[in-house]
């Protein structure tokens, strides 16, 4: 839940009431936060996820708050035709899509020589190809609306040459490249199209999983800010891509990662 009194210190942005949002992976961690940030804007919001329990819970405790409940549909986003039957049943639902949140992704760890054409594949489809099928299905609605936003959530993996996950580091170094070639032939229909770059988000699986001493250590080295960033810090930023107070920002990276140098 975003509280009273932590939601009256931020931005509110009237364009995006009654906005119809889809966001992939909203079930837990940053899509999490995006769904709740954007419910509370009072935005109409689809969200897809694999892992139907949490994301059955984010959707009772978001109407046990009062508000307008997001719509959970049930997706593996590794299955495009079942993506398109998604997005279409939220369209039905809330009005023809107008911002896409292209968030769902999994950065398992992996070393090159364990890889396999199929593992390698998998990956791709986890990482990458979803966003671009679902850039192409939101594209027709945004177009009747007059325009929309696509945010990519990409990483600054491949920017600082990550080891462990080269798979998830290629896809999301061709995210960048994703959005900057959607953002040149969405632009003249005033579809814009960003690319989200979150640092080292603490979230209960990074927390989890990947979270050690050396890595403490390290954010406390390499990020300029001492605070850790949290899901929140990303979707406020979501936010601001979303609404019309960023009108004419397009085909860009929007890093928030703490100063990570
Ligand atoms: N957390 C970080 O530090 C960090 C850093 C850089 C980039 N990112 C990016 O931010 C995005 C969100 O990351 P996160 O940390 O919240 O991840 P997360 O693992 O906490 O959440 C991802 C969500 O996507 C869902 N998902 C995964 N595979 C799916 C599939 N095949 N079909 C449908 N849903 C699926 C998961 O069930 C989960 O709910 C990802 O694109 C990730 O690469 C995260």
């Amino acid at each position: 839940m975003i509280s009273k009194e932590t939601s009256s210190k931020f931005g509110a942005y009237p364009s995006l009431k009654d906005r119809s949002v889809f966001i992939t992976g909203g079930g837990s961690g940053i899509g999490e936060s995006l769904v709740r940030h954007f419910c509370a804007q009072g935005s109409r919001v689809a969200f897809v996820d694999i892992a139907e329990e949490s994301a059955r819970a984010l959707v009772e405790s978001l109407v046990s708050e009062g508000g307008s409940p997001p719509l959970f549909i049930r997706c593996d986003l590794r299955d495009i035709e079942a993506l398109r039957a998604a997005m279409a049943e939220a369209a039905a639902h809330h009005g023809p899509i107008q911002v896409l949140c292209n968030n769902a992704g999994n950065d398992d760890r992996h070393q090159t020589e364990d890889v396999t054409v199929d593992y390698w594949d998998d990956r791709m489809a986890v990482n990458l190809r979803h966003q671009f099928f679902a850039a192409q299905a939101a594209r027709p609605f945004m177009k009747a609306r007059g325009g929309g936003s696509i945010i990519n959530l990409g990483s600054i993996t491949w920017m600082v040459g990550d080891p462990d996950c080269p798979a998830y580091v290629t896809a999301k170094a061709g995210i960048y490249g994703l959005t900057r070639a959607l953002a040149r032939e969405f632009g003249s229909e005033r579809i814009r199209v960003n690319c989200l770059v979150p640092g080292w988000v603490m979230t209960e699986r990074q927390i989890r999983l990947w979270l050690t001493e050396a890595g403490e250590r390290q954010i406390a080295e390499r990020q300029c800010l001492p605070d850790r960033l949290q899901p929140d810090d990303i979707a406020r930023m979501a936010l601001f891509l979303a609404s019309d107070d960023s009108a004419m920002c397009t085909s860009q990276q929007f890093i928030v990662d703490g100063g990570w140098v």
